[in-house]
């Protein structure tokens, strides 16, 4: 049976993660978050004191990493059993994992545990490479931006509703630290799949982003 999935790709902080869940709901499709695979990798890798740069360790323990997602109102995420979805979100955390997904031999393993997820009656996934390497037959491909300010200011803003202490400088230049890393990797690159529909939502509100998906779909 043939399963339709939607990629939504593009950098940190463009509202992938919220304009992917609401469209999901919307059409009752799955939702694939690849970005928490790989940040699952990195506290994995934390919780083993694997060196970062022993290439070889860092494959062994994504191999062996049993990961389990319950899609409720939130993901929950657990890690061999345990659940991990307070450290998901943490800035060291995605630091790590965008270091390890610069590894070739890092993404391949991790590569069929995201396919795994198109599962009927269809898929919303979400990520830096879903339209051009994980699902490159997908029928409807979304690559969505917003300017580098816009997505620090809207970082600063969650991190100060949830009272942890932030630095609108330090989040811009984090942010396009990861951005450089993940756009200059040799590896499945950060890319607009050729047949993508582009959105900047920098100006845009989430309702309306949701809305030019949906009618990508329609
Ligand atoms: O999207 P999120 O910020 O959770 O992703 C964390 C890191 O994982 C990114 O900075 C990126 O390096 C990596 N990633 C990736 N490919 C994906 C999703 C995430 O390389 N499809």
């Amino acid at each position: 049976m043939h399963i339709p999935v939607l990629t939504i790709d593009g950098p940190s902080g463009a509202g992938k993660g919220t304009v992917s869940r609401i469209v999901a709901k919307k059409l009752g499709w799955n939702y694939l978050d690849s970005g928490s695979i790989y940040r699952s990798l990195a506290i994995a890798l934390q919780k083993t004191s694997v060196d970062l740069a022993n290439v070889s360790e860092i494959v062994k323990v994504a191999q062996v990493m049993a990961l389990e997602f319950e899609c409720g109102d939130e993901l929950i995420v657990k890690l061999n059993g345990e659940d991990i979805t307070s450290r998901l979100g943490l800035e060291s955390t995605g630091h790590i994992a965008s270091r390890i997904a610069a590894l070739p031999d890092v993404r391949r393993v991790l590569l069929q545990k995201q396919q795994d997820f198109r599962q009927a009656p269809g898929l919303v996934a979400d990520g830096r490479d879903m339209g051009t390497v994980v699902f490159p037959d997908a029928e409807n491909k979304v690559f969505l931006t917003a300017s580098a300010a816009k997505r620090a200011e809207r970082r600063y803003k969650q991190l100060i509703e949830k009272e942890i202490d932030a630095n609108l400088i330090q989040i811009t230049r984090e942010i396009e630290e990861r951005d450089r890393r993940d756009m200059e990797r040799k590896a499945a690159p950060l890319a607009m799949a050729v047949d993508a529909l582009y959105i900047d939502s920098s100006e845009m509100t989430i309702d309306a982003v949701v809305e030019d998906v949906l009618n990508l779909i329609r």
